[in-house]
Order: C-alpha cells, then sequence, then structure tokens
C-alpha cells in the first residue's frame, strides 16, 4: 500500500498522468495541459460558460474561485461569464438534476469538475474533436472514441459537419472524420483544435486546482531531502571516524 502511494506521489510530481487507462479501442490524441497558460485556461473557462454550461455543472468548484487562480477580476466575471442568477461565491451548478437530463438526453450530462481526472485529457481532446454526422441517431450526431454517446455535436455550426470514412467498415481504428463541403463551419482546423485545448485545459485545472502548487511544494521537499541525507552522510561519518 505504502509503495503504490510513494510511487503515486512521485507520478504526481513528475506530472504523469495518473488517470485510468481507458478500455476505448480508438487511437487517441496526446494533450499535455499547460496550467501556468493563464489566457489559455481564461478563454477554456469563457467556452466552457458559453458551451457546455447550459447542460453540464461544475458542482465543485466555485466562479470566485475559478476568477482568482485564472486572474479575472470579479466584476469580468460576474458580467461575462455568470449567466444565470448566481452569486460569485456560488457552486458552478446549472440547476439541472441528473433526473432532468435523463428525461431530455437520455443519459444524463455529467459533472464535469473532475472528468480530467477520471477520463484522462487525452480522452477528452479525442472525444471533444471527434464527433461525425449520423443520420440514424436521435441527434444525429455520433462520436468515435465514444460510439453512441447521449451528447449532441453540439461543434457542428463552429467546426462543419464532418462525415466518417472508414478502410474496413469493422474496424473502427481504421476510420477518419472527412469534412462535408456543404456544411462548413466558422473555424479552421487549427483553430477548433486550439478551442478544444483550451476547453481540456480548463477541466484539467479545475480537475486539480491546487496541482500547480502542490508540484511546487513538491519539488522544495525532494530538495530539502537530499540536503537532509547529505548531512546525513556527514554526520555518520563524523561519528564513525573515532570509531574506524
Ligand atoms: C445539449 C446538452 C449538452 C451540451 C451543450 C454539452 N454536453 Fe457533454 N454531454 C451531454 C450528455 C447528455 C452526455 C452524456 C452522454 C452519455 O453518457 O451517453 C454528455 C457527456 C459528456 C462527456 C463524457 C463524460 C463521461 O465521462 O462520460 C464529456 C467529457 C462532455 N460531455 C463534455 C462536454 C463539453 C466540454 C461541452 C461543452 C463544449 C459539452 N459536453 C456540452 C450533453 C451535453
Amino acid at each position: 500500500m505504502m509503495r503504490i502511494f510513494i510511487i503515486a506521489c512521485l507520478l504526481n510530481i513528475l506530472n504523469i498522468s495518473t488517470a485510468w487507462p481507458s478500455d476505448d479501442l480508438y487511437p487517441l490524441d496526446k494533450m499535455t495541459p499547460d496550467l501556468l497558460n493563464k489566457a489559455s485556461l481564461q478563454r477554456g473557462v469563457k467556452y466552457f460558460m458559453q458551451y457546455c454550461f447550459g447542460c453540464h455543472s461544475m458542482r465543485f468548484q466555485r466562479y470566485q474561485r475559478v476568477a482568482k487562480d485564472l486572474g479575472i477580476p470579479d466584476d469580468l466575471m460576474i458580467s461575462h461569464l455568470i449567466f444565470n442568477e448566481d452569486k460569485i461565491s456560488d457552486f458552478m451548478f446549472n440547476g439541472m438534476t441528473p433526473a432532468m437530463g435523463k428525461e431530455w438526453f437520455g443519459a444524463a450530462p455529467p459533472d464535469l469538475t473532475l472528468v480530467a481526472r477520471v477520463r484522462g485529457t487525452d480522452w477528452l481532446y479525442t472525444y471533444l474533436r471527434t464527433f461525425y454526422y449520423d443520420p440514424v441517431t436521435p441527434w444525429k450526431s455520433n462520436n468515435l472514441v465514444f460510439p453512441n454517446a447521449g451528447m449532441p455535436d453540439i461543434f457542428e455550426p463552429i467546426k462543419g459537419r464532418m462525415i466518417k470514412v472508414c478502410q474496413d467498415p469493422a474496424d473502427q481504428n481504421t476510420c477518419s472524420l472527412q469534412p462535408d463541403p456543404k456544411y462548413p463551419g466558422i473555424m479552421l482546423p487549427d483553430m477548433f483544435d486550439q478551442m478544444i485545448y483550451d476547453l481540456v485545459n480548463f477541466m484539467a485545472y479545475s480537475a486539480e486546482p491546487i496541482k500547480l502548487e502542490r508540484q511546487r511544494i513538491g519539488v522544495y521537499v525532494i530538495l530539502f531531502l537530499c540536503l537532509l541525507l547529505i548531512l546525513a552522510c556527514l554526520l555518520k561519518r563524523e561519528y564513525w571516524k573515532d570509531i574506524h
């Protein structure tokens, strides 16, 4: 037990993801969060409030904490990012209960505060970029990473409509998405990828707001232990000097 704990601590200090490996077969694109990039995190929370908050809450996160951590002045947070009656000291809860979500969408939109820890950032980054047009589902959309997801393709007007093209229809790994020229979006692919990067970066921050702080402290702890080791060695040498 202790050994697992120490390994987990080391992985955390070294910034190696401890998310569970996913059982998805679809290959995931790599996404490395950059929590020092405040501009990206600020864009991320903006996109989140604009495009996701209607369905997904972040119930364990307060608006005020986000504003403080991301360097957003309180008045800007209130006027630009809080769209309902919530106060800045409230938790980011959109009022939708799981039962309401299930009734409206067939599957309740889960809370996203901790989703980056559960799914991992690679999964989120790939999932949000692999929605495509599928006329047979209720929302006329589907997803390569999460087949038959209950979430509609809310990005279609932004990235344009995507069509799934497979070399071998039985093997999801041979599939890729091609834009449908009849339904273009308003963003170029690079811009859209950046948008999703910012969103996932924000979700990574939200899953562990004190990660940055912990990494900083972790470095000091390691330095302190090294120093202690040197002192202990010197002390030992001093004690044993006369005995040898
Ligand atoms: C119209 C409602 C709606 C909107 C808007 C929406 N989602 Fe969803 N989302 C859902 C539903 C419903 C599910 C549940 C899918 C399922 O379980 O089949 C879901 C599932 C997810 C999941 C999978 C979670 C998991 O672990 O299973 C993620 C991640 C997610 N949404 C992220 C987002 C993000 C980020 C945005 C904003 C860019 C967003 N969603 C906007 C309805 C929505």
